[in-house]
């Protein structure tokens, strides 16, 4: 693993775009990995401003986002679909038939979760997946438990994840209890990722996650087992390393 020490969150932000841009210009028909939350809203703001600028072409890029929770349809201002049409997808040429991310209002999990591999596996599989790290270690949706899941799965979301996301919603009791989300062995098979994480409440789980045990207890530290993983994280978040 590669971890690049930047300063602050629009260091961290910039340096990922350039990581994601330099993907994009290589290989024109990349798979991107996408995921939400706060973390990436600095990176998908400079792409859409290197777009603008003609530096970046979206027109054959595909994506497969991480997760989304059931029960949310796209245009529910919470469902993750709603989020990455609001701050990437309108913004840039991408052609909406190459976004993919699970359908939240599919309630028959298991045909959903199916779906969704034989969607990226279909694309050949994931060229760069980016991921942010949920304070309790969870990637995509993917929960501290005592096994790791595998493959695209629906899961409950911990006390700790709900909390924290009470933020995006009105009321506690109107955040989803489930989700769909990309399983560990999905995240592992892309060929690249890069992890963004910025702030002192990252500290701690920055340390365990990458300094501790391999553990689906702390699902972000299988990724010390993937062969080209960089954690691009900036002073605060690294503070304890
Ligand atoms: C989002 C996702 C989550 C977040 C994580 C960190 O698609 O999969 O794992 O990356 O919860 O969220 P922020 O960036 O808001 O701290």
């Amino acid at each position: 693993m590669r971890i690049i020490k930047v300063r602050d969150y629009q260091d961290m932000s910039r340096k990922a775009a350039n990581v994601i841009s330099a993907q994009m210009i290589l290989k024109p028909d990349s798979v991107l990995g996408l995921a939400t939350g706060s973390t990436p809203l600095g990176l998908y703001e400079k792409l859409v401003e290197w777009y603008g600028k003609g530096d970046l072409d979206f027109a054959q890029v595909k994506t497969v986002n991480l997760d989304e929770y059931v029960g949310l349809s796209a245009d529910n201002d919470q469902s993750y679909r709603y989020f990455m049409n609001k701050n990437l997808f309108s913004k840039v040429n991408i052609d909406p038939k190459n976004v993919n991310i699970p359908d939240g209002t599919n309630q028959d999990a298991e045909a959903e979760c199916e779906r969704y591999e034989k969607v990226i596996e279909s694309l050949g599989g994931i060229d760069i997946q980016l991921l942010g790290i949920g304070n309790n270690g969870h990637i995509g949706f993917n929960e501290p438990a005592e096994t790791f899941m595998m493959k695209t799965h629906r899961v409950d979301l911990t006390e700790s994840t709900i909390e924290a996301n009470k933020r995006f919603f009105e009321d506690v009791s109107m955040v989803p209890r489930q989700a769909y989300t990309m399983g560990i062995g999905t995240i592992m098979k892309a060929k690249k990722i890069v992890m963004v994480a910025s702030g002192k409440t990252k500290a701690p789980i920055i340390k365990e996650a990458f300094t501790g045990e391999i553990t689906p207890r702390v699902p972000a530290s299988v990724l010390q087992l993937h062969q080209d993983f960089t954690l691009i994280a900036d002073e605060e978040a690294l503070s304890l390393m």
